[in-house]
């Protein structure tokens, strides 16, 4: 049972987190208080996630993610912030093979930090783009080459079917050939479920029209392509996951977050005792159950904070002057 409110429970984080190394006992009972689990599950296919999971973009390098001089952050940090997630409630993690620095690999850090797996973990991964060893992109996959960036993700994750594969679209053209070879795929046991990311509408459709789809990640967030409601309505009517990304980095997209925050939701989050980072998450878990959120970080800190994220419930108040910092969306 979650006790407190909010502002008592981060508060209780936040003490916490400062004495964290030296009372790992008290740091336990934090880990039964914030869970992932308080904003409820969501199912994909036959999976059962908490509705808060995290994205593993930021762990090989702070910020600037796929810039080639970016510094690759310190990697037992990282296999911290990845064991403390899982620890959490955290059972919905988002990766790919691409994500790497110089010196870091995404996907190698969740297979050291986390395996062997615990049972009710989710890792979705995506295919389509791909860069060189030295980090390049690469021009899209084309269908026969999406069999070899299943089987990486295979390889680096150490498994030997990938939950979740989302094809990652690039541009408006027809998805059809690549989604057919990733449905292929399936039938052949390599891959579980199925997903489509920075895709539209008509994407969704060819997809469907080949095989179940049981997400679509997009990038979306307050004030952030508010254009994408209708599709997010859309997912919700029919049964299948929105997952946004950049949901706190909105503008900043790859770079991350600007440090600068709008008026209304810094009011909102004082009223709470919450940060503006956990107003934007708790918002876009408001906007429909099918929503799971992926919020990126290399820092134990920064983790806490959105996982906490799963117990702040806005009013009806709030929700309507957030809708309209939505909408005013520059
Ligand atoms: N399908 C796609 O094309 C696609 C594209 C981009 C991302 N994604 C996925 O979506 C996930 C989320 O996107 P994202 O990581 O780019 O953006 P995000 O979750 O919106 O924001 C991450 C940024 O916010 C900072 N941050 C995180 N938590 C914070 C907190 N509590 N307080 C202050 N700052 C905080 C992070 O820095 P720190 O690391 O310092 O905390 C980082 O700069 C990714 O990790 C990735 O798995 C998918």
């Amino acid at each position: 049972m979650v006790r407190g409110s909010f502002a008592e429970r981060s508060e209780r984080g936040r003490r916490v987190r400062r004495f964290g190394p030296i009372l790992h006992g008290r740091l336990q009972r934090v880990s039964e208080t914030i869970s992932a689990g308080a904003a409820g599950t969501w199912t994909l296919g036959d999976l059962t996630v908490n509705r808060i999971g995290f994205g593993a973009m930021r762990l090989p390098q702070h910020d600037r993610a796929f810039a080639a001089d970016a510094a690759s952050r310190d990697r037992d940090q990282a296999i911290t912030v990845l064991r403390k997630a899982v620890e959490l409630g955290v059972n919905h993690i988002d990766t790919a093979a691409f994500y790497f620095s110089r010196l870091r690999s995404a996907n190698e850090l969740i297979n050291r930090a986390l395996a062997p797996y615990p049972e009710d973990l989710v890792i979705a991964t995506k295919v389509g783009p791909g860069r060189d060893s030295s980090g390049e992109w690469l021009p899209m996959a084309t269908p026969q080459q999406l069999r070899g960036q299943v089987e990486e993700n295979l390889r680096q994750l150490g498994r030997d079917q990938l939950d979740l594969v989302n094809l990652r679209v690039s541009g408006p053209g027809a998805i059809t050939e690549q989604f057919e070879a990733l449905a292929t795929l399936r039938a052949a046991g390599l891959i579980r479920h199925l997903g489509i990311s920075a895709a539209r509408p008509d994407h969704l459709a060819q997809a469907q029209a080949i095989a179940p789809v049981v997400c679509v990640q997009n990038p979306y967030g307050l004030g952030f392509r508010s254009a994408q409601d209708a599709l997010v309505r859309a997912c919700g009517a029919q049964g299948i996951a929105f997952v946004p990304f950049f949901a706190i980095a909105g503008v900043g997209r790859e770079a991350g977050g600007s440090g600068t925050e709008n008026d209304e939701v810094l009011s909102i989050a004082r009223a709470h005792g919450a940060t503006p980072v956990q107003v934007r998450l708790a918002w876009a878990l408001h906007r429909g159950p099918h929503v799971l959120v992926i919020p990126g970080t290399g820092s134990p800190e920064h983790l806490v904070d959105n996982v906490a994220a799963a117990s702040l419930r806005l009013t009806s108040d709030d929700l309507t002057r957030l809708e309209t910092v939505h909408q005013a969306e520059q």
